[in-house]
């Protein structure tokens, strides 16, 4: 039997031509998986024909657009995961659900093999493969840019040697990659990182230099998902959509940053994620009512570790799942609602309240009837200071000698 080989397929030059490409060299027969995980653009039934116009034996789409948002998007929210504290994980959530379709498919089609369309220098491929190697130990990866020697070039004499239904003289000098919870734009011009990124760059965020009026949103939370926008109930997907186009016009959530990479080298990527920034915004501020301080102060380091590990393809991990347990745990209480101005490129909390907040207004007022006993501060700074007080005594002995 011909052996068959999945491959995660996105509708464009490099991975339509992958179909082919892999064929030739492998013998096998490709079926192209395409995973919606909110990415819009082209119908899915559009790329489902193209990859059949390509030469693929089978094509599949596969709808992830909410268990995205449920169970990738929520889980970066409640941990409030901003990797090198600026990126929200856009493309590293992604990876994981999209893995989990591609395995799902080589079952059903009965293929041995994986293929994606990354190159050998980014974090994706070792997403991809560490996902599949968890998930389907059994299945071989290949990545034809890699592994094959398909180049840009080389791809595009392809597609017009062999006439395939896909546009190749469109140049776009910029790698995109795009979902519902953001997008993320690289190299060409940018890989200068003096030089500013242009306009054009831009797709889910308006320029904020002219910004139409302030736009107030109130949103609600329980157990740290939104559960509804101004009153009106919504879904997680629901809510990231509103609020990418409500933050989005009013130019919310442009990262510019250089980030390290797995692989080891910096490197210099611009994303727009008006949605998930305005959430973890709100998130973070409904937390700092409703989560004790310990539980808060060592939840943000745990935040930290987990976005470095899902940032590093480790979210099928032991310690990602430990982690996770941890995240939940402190999320009990983050019921409440987060009112905030977006506003000239900024998203501003300015109102919150919780039935389950610890903000006591009597032990925190100044005014009469103020519940804190005030007297007993003088001995608690004496008993806190002690400790760096007698060692201060040993330091001033010790220098006298
Ligand atoms: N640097 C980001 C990450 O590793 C995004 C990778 C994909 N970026 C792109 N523009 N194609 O998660």
């Amino acid at each position: 039997m011909t052996e068959r080989i999945v491959l995660a397929y996105s509708g464009g030059l490099d991975t339509s031509v992958a179909i082919g490409w892999i064929g030739e060299a492998t013998g096998a027969e490709v079926i192209a998986v395409a995973v919606d995980v909110g990415q819009g653009g082209e119908s899915l039934e559009t790329i489902r024909q193209r990859a059949l116009g390509c030469g693929a034996v089978e094509a599949y789409v596969a709808d992830a657009s909410d268990e995205f948002a449920n169970e990738y998007c929520m889980p970066t929210l409640k941990a409030n995961a901003l990797y090198q504290g600026h990126y929200p994980l856009v493309s590293a959530i992604s990876r994981p659900v999209i893995v989990k379709h591609l395995v799902k498919a080589a079952r059903e089609f009965g293929a041995t093999t994986v293929a994606h369309g990354c190159t050998g220098k980014g974090n994706d491929q070792v997403r991809f493969e560490v996902g599949i190697q968890t998930l389907g130990p059994d299945l071989k990866c290949i990545a034809p840019v890699r592994d094959l020697a398909l180049t840009r070039d080389k791809a595009i004499a392809f597609a017009e040697e062999k006439g395939l239904p896909i546009e190749t003289t469109k140049k776009n000098p910029y790698s995109i990659d795009q979902n519902v919870w953001g997008r993320a734009v690289e190299t060409g011009y940018l890989e200068d990182i003096w030089n500013a990124p242009t306009k054009d760059i831009y797709d889910y965020t308006a320029t904020p230099e002219f910004p139409p009026a302030p736009d107030e949103v109130t949103i609600s939370f329980e157990g740290g998902v939104p559960v509804a926008i101004d009153g009106v109930r919504v879904t997680p997907l629901q809510a990231i959509k509103e609020l990418n186009r409500r933050a989005g016009a009013q130019g919310v959530g442009r990262i510019d940053v250089v980030e390290d990479r797995l692989v080891g080298i910096k490197s210099r990527e611009i994303y727009e994620a008006p949605g998930a920034m305005a959430l973890i915004t709100a998130h973070k501020h409904l937390e700092d009512i409703t989560v004790e301080r310990e539980q808060a102060r060592f939840k943000a380091t745990v935040g930290q570790r987990w976005a470095e590990l899902v940032y590093d393809g480790q979210w099928f991990s032991p310690l990602k799942r430990s982690l996770d347990a941890f995240i939940e745990d402190t999320q009990q209480y983050v019921t409440g609602d987060i009112r905030m101005v977006l506003h000239g490129g900024q998203a501003i909390v300015n109102g919150r309240r919780s039935g389950t907040s610890l903000y006591d207004f009597d032990l925190a007022t100044y005014d009469t009837g103020d519940t804190f006993d005030q007297s007993m501060a003088r001995g608690f700074i004496e008993l806190w200071g002690m400790s760096a007080k007698v060692a201060s005594g040993r330091d001033i002995r010790v220098a006298g000698k």
